[in-house]
């Protein structure tokens, strides 16, 4: 039977999602005959009036180097919780079955849902709601239990390590504590592998709670010993061992979730405290994400397009594609969804960075 596809990235893009589109376009037209439709703008697509488009081989051209993603994104569009408006309040209402039925509507036989933990968490309810769903994971965090890593996260790496071989020389120039704020919500990946490769002197992310008066101690020691500026790298979600995670939303005014940002003003702040020396904070926000993705995440991203078209051939739905040491299989969903991948702060990556001399604060 001739299938068709309707495949959707929703969440924040990273880099990679393009690379994924046209690894299920190319397999599902060029390998089965299949017909493919892109959802636009994540769920939301799929909310209302359908916004969709039909993709051809000519319209995935030229796209395996583009950062973003060419369908639109959006983290607003949960429909089984989604914002209506009743008499002058917003309630949050199930609205699944209009997207069940519009995705009906399209003709499409099967659901490939492209995103990170809160995507992965929809496709896996309307897989319940019995439409057939194929998961493809995307995290520039690299959180996700199931998969050992998600394309997206080795580019960030690389433009944060970029931006620390930058911050040396004008760090140098004027010896001062350079404090970089990266992305890493719930885990510290980005940070202790750009950190590592960047090498920076302190650390902070959020698997291990820091004290300010260590920080001071790990710069104080490196003045003393002739290096005049520190690099402190601080993922978003780190916090002191007295402190929380510091907000710029909070989740009630943010569609469920908080929006970080800020911790790096903090560090800088609080070192003054203890430490007489002068600060500046660069936070590398959304660069993060922008722009052209590595080989490896191309070829990550490619490897995950191909087999989610070939899960759909073997009819395994309610599976995501992940990876496995160095092959790409497939796992449950539910799997997915169930646990976070995060730093083990007694691991072999910061037991490294310690014997290198780099400081976690604790
Ligand atoms: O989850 C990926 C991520 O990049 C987080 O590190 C960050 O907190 C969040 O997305 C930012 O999302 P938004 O694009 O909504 O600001």
């Amino acid at each position: 039977m001739r299938k068709t596809i309707a495949i959707v990235t929703g969440g924040g893009d990273c880099p990679g999602l393009n690379a994924v589109i046209r690894g299920v376009v190319r397999t599902a037209i060029g390998r089965h005959d299949w017909r493919v439709i892109g959802i636009e703008d994540g769920f939301e697509g799929l909310i209302g009036k359908p916004r969709w488009r039909e993709l051809t081989l000519a319209s995935v051209r030229g796209i395996l180097q583009r950062g973003g993603t060419i369908l639109g994104t959006s983290n607003r569009g949960n429909p089984f919780s989604f914002p209506v408006q009743h008499e002058g309040r917003t309630e949050m209402v199930d609205i699944s079955s209009q997207v069940v039925d519009n995705f009906r509507g399209l003709g499409a036989d099967v659901l490939i849902a492209v995103g990170g933990d809160g995507t992965l968490k929809i496709a896996q309810s309307l897989y319940q709601l019995g439409l057939p769903v194929v998961g493809v994971p995307k995290t520039i965090d690299n959180d996700l239990r199931a998969t050992d890593i998600t394309f997206g996260y080795q580019t960030a790496v690389a433009i944060v390590t970029e931006a620390l071989d930058r911050l040396h020389s004008t760090a140098e120039s004027h010896q001062r504590a350079m404090v970089v704020e990266v992305m890493g919500r719930d885990a510290g990946w980005i940070a202790i592998e750009s950190g590592i490769a960047g090498s920076a002197d302190v650390i902070l992310i959020p698997e291990i709670p820091y004290d300010i008066k260590r920080i001071c101690q790990a710069v104080e020691k490196r003045r003393n010993s002739g290096s005049r500026f520190s690099i402190i790298v601080v993922a978003e979600g780190a916090a002191a061992i007295d402190g929380q995670k510091v907000e710029q939303q909070q989740a009630e005014n943010n569609f469920g979730v908080a929006r970080l940002g800020g911790i790096g003003h903090l560090v800088a702040d609080q070192l003054t405290t203890c430490l007489d020396m002068e600060t500046r904070v660069v936070i590398l926000g959304h660069l993060q994400r922008g722009g052209t993705p590595t080989p490896f995440d191309r070829i990550l991203a490619s490897r995950f397009g191909v087999r989610a078209v070939e899960l759909i051939a073997a009819e395994k739905f309610g599976r995501m594609v992940a990876l496995k040491g160095q092959q790409v299989t497939d796992v449950a969903i539910s799997q997915a969804v169930a646990q976070l991948n995060r730093v083990d702060p007694e691991g072999e990556l910061v037991l490294t960075a310690e014997a290198l001399g780099i400081s976690f604060g604790r």
